[in-house]
């Protein structure tokens, strides 16, 4: 089929490529002239394993092609994706969806014959009706379907949890729309996933109750621990005990810092607006919002209580910065709300980070990026272990030892069993619902 994706952002470009790779022909659309230049060099912008082998074969196979023509791309497409940002607004909670309106106007003017119109970017529930209302402004009834087809892509998984999802959502009401959405995720759903059609709205809310309720499972779990903590309970033993119940399901239910990312923070933030907006206020999302950001301020307190109060001159080893492994995005990461605390606390901050410097953290005073993770760790008076990196999973303790006197570690991500630290007299080990300091 002929697909245009408008917007290269993280979901644009992964599901285009995704879909030339399918053997479809896909136009991917930025305004961004610079951007496109780089991409068509296979110069990929994000950090996501695979992405750019994946870039490379599908443009040398001629199906995927990058352009700033909006309009000539469109009519050459059979199927529209809008994936343009959908980030928070200014006041902080609801989604600004001014990107997604001001593509829905341009597509408005200037299409000529029908065209199926996808909101893959997350948007609340209803912004399909507010495109529809948009287009039939502008006297193009009948000229176009909008459909709601959200992604559920996890970064640093993007291209794996595209190609092989649980499920393939489609929100529509035409059934000739329908079938042409079997026909384009034929391939995805031939290797297991499941096709759900549904009205357009439950699709757009869908998005936003799975990371909801994926953001409630990391709280809910969080908040055991701090449980665990007290009645000397292994949280990782009641992660493992309730997630075999196939009801509840193992996954997601890895304690650790507060949840981060580009997507829990402002989608739960979005539907608890929702919510409000719609008279039907969400309680447990909005207890979820609470207890994360409250996670922050415990998990900073833990960190001043590891070194007695005494921030000050103190160097403190991050390894990791990112919001989680395997990507370079520091939004929300937890990492740089801490750092930017314990700097102005006088304290001094070395940190390692396996997809490279952050150029946010190191334009501040005392803050210093090393290349080598055991280069970082000499010295410190603490090494917060913060993401969940392979390459932290066995960490040559000796090879610490012999820069520092005494190691301390806050493993934020329970990589190591906290027993295996007891006889080593030298190392003191703190991690996340566990027995503390065991
Ligand atoms: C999420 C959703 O998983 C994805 O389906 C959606 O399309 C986009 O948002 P992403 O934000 O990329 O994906 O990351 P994810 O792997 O979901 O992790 C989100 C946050 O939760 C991270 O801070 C991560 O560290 C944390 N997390 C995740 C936990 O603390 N414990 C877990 O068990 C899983």
């Amino acid at each position: 089929m002929k697909i245009c994706f408008i917007g290269t952002g993280y979901v644009g470009l992964v599901s285009g490529v995704c879909f030339s790779d399918l053997g479809n022909n896909v136009i991917c659309i930025d305004k961004d002239r610079e951007k496109l230049s780089r991409l068509v060099n296979g110069d990929i912008p994000i950090f996501e394993p695979g992405l750019s082998e994946l870039v490379r074969k599908n443009l040398d196979a001629g199906r995927l092609s990058f352009s700033d023509d909006l309009i000539g791309s469109i009519n050459k497409s059979d199927i529209v994706f809008i994936a343009v940002g959908t980030p928070t607004a200014k006041d902080g909670v609801s989604a600004d969806l001014s990107q997604v309106f001001s593509v829905a106007q341009l597509i408005s003017k200037k299409i000529k014959t029908h065209k199926i119109i996808v909101t893959k970017s997350t948007v609340p529930i209803g912004t399909g009706d507010k495109i529809e209302k948009i287009l039939n402004k502008n006297k193009k009834k009948g000229l176009f379907t909008i459909v709601s087809n959200p992604e559920f892509l996890r970064e640093g998984e993007a291209i794996k949890d595209f190609k092989y999802p649980d499920r393939v959502v489609i929100g529509a009401n035409d059934k000739k729309v329908i079938k042409i959405f079997n026909e384009l995720y034929r391939p995805i759903v031939n290797k297991g996933a499941a096709f759900v059609s549904s009205s357009r709205r439950a699709a757009e809310l869908i998005k936003y109750a799975s990371n909801a309720f994926l953001a409630t499972k990391i709280s809910f779990i969080n908040e055991i621990a701090n449980l665990c903590e007290k009645v000397h309970v292994n949280v990782d033993d009641v992660a493992l005990g309730i997630g075999l119940d196939k009801r509840i399901g193992s996954r997601f239910l890895r304690a650790g810092p507060a949840y981060g990312g580009s997507c829990f923070p402002k989608d739960t933030k979005a539907l608890a607006k929702v919510g409000k907006h719609h008279n039907s206020p969400l309680s447990i999302v909005n207890a979820v919002i609470n207890f994360n950001e409250k996670r922050k301020k415990d998990i900073e307190n833990n960190i001043y209580r590891i070194l007695h109060n005494k921030i000050k001159n103190k160097t403190i080893c991050f390894l990791g910065v990112t919001f989680k492994a395997n990507t370079d995005d520091l939004r929300d990461s937890s990492a740089i709300n801490l750092i930017s605390k314990f700097i102005k606390k006088g304290a001094k901050i070395n940190y390692y980070e396996p997809s490279g410097s952050k150029e946010i953290l190191d334009k501040q005073k005392n803050v210093n990026y090393f290349d080598d993770l055991y280069s970082a760790t000499k010295n410190a008076d603490l090494i917060i272990i913060h993401t969940e990196w392979d390459e932290f999973k066995n960490l040559n303790f000796s090879k610490i030892k012999n820069n520092n006197k005494k190691i301390t570690i806050y493993d934020l991500r329970n990589l190591y069993d906290s027993k295996s630290f007891n006889n080593k007299n030298n190392i003191t080990y703190y991690s996340i619902g566990r027995p503390v300091n065991a």
